[in-house]
């Protein structure tokens, strides 16, 4: 069974493209998996990219979707795609820049929904106001709701010294990752090669942001395993705050939330919580290489739990 990720957001520049293409790259060469990527973009960047940098075996499916045609066709149209390339791999990515001609419902093909964002104040509420709009497809009740990965890009380094997550409020259940900095590396690698190989912060922030991808990948693989049967679940890694879903799982601006939501940061710590004394908790999440500014969301989750 393939595993689904949707790269989207209703914005353009913001690194769908190149998170995508580098993604499937990643996907494809450092875990060996079967990897197809569909881009339903009519700039193409993604396809292209993986078309002119140097070849990894990634199957890169241009496709048009009829946005105008309106009604349910792009979305059957879609959903042929996606199953012609879960047919044949073990991983599809999908780079979309979304309209609102699109029915939401696209969503609940998807395992796992990337919003790239940068950090910037304007972006950080286009994405909020994205977000939900579509909350109804991140906290269903009904349906098997994809997980939601909120992927910070083009981040600065003086943006990682600020709590900007923790000023924003989202209104819906997701998991933060760690951040793709912002770097001249990855213009000057767009559409020739691949973050991965740069040797440089930039290269090392894309590799933590999809190594997270992967545990989110892994986790949810094993839930399917253990509940085979289930179709109303929430997301893998969601669902904080369960106790109150639909009104603001979502972690960020919240006074009596924890403001630590990584997919890296949230799985770990709980394992380091169940394992360590709470004294040396903060110190391994140290250790776990999580970039700063999610470190210090942690450490503060970890203080809030003691
Ligand atoms: N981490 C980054 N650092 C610097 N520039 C970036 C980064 N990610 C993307 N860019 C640049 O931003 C522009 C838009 O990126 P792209 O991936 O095409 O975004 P989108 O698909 O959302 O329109 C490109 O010129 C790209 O090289
Ligand atoms: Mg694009």
């Amino acid at each position: 069974m393939a595993y689904k990720i949707l790269v989207t957001s209703q914005k353009g520049g913001v690194g769908k493209s190149t998170v995508s293409a580098n993604l499937a790259a990643f996907f494809r060469r450092r875990m060996a998996l079967e990897t197809t990527l569909i881009d339903w973009d009519s700039h193409g960047s993604s396809s292209t990219w993986l078309k002119q940098a140097p070849q990894l075996g990634v199957v890169v499916l241009h496709e048009h979707l009829p946005l105008d045609k309106g009604g349910n066709r792009p979305i059957l149209e879609a959903r042929l795609h996606l199953r012609r390339a879960a047919s044949c791999s073990e991983i599809v990515v999908c780079d979309l820049t979304w309209s609102d001609a699109i029915a939401a419902e696209l969503m609940f093909e998807f395992d796992l929904v990337i919003v790239p964002t940068s950090v910037s104040e304007i972006e950080m509420a286009t994405t909020a106001g994205f977000l939900s709009r579509h909350r109804w497809v991140f906290d269903s009740a009904t349906l098997r709701s994809p997980t939601l990965l909120l992927c910070p890009t083009r981040v600065t380094v003086e943006q990682l010294e600020k709590d900007v997550f923790s000023m924003q409020r989202f209104p819906v259940s997701f998991m933060l990752a760690p951040p793709v900095l912002e770097s001249q590396t990855a213009r000057d690698l767009f559409q020739r090669g691949y973050l991965m190989d740069a040797r440089n912060d930039c290269g090392q922030s894309f590799l933590e942001f999809a190594r997270a991808v992967c545990e989110a990948r892994d986790i949810s693989m094993r839930e399917k395993e253990s509940q085979p049967k289930r179709h109303a679940v929430g997301p893998v890694l969601g669902r904080r705050n369960s106790s109150a879903p639909g009104t603001g799982s979502g972690i960020l601006g919240q006074a009596s939330a924890s403001p630590q939501h990584s997919v890296l940061g949230q799985h770990r710590q709980r394992k380091v919580l169940e394992k360590e004394p709470a004294s040396l908790a903060a110190r391994s999440m140290t250790a776990l290489g999580i970039p700063q500014f999610l470190r210090r969301m942690a450490r503060s989750s970890v203080d809030s739990k003691l």
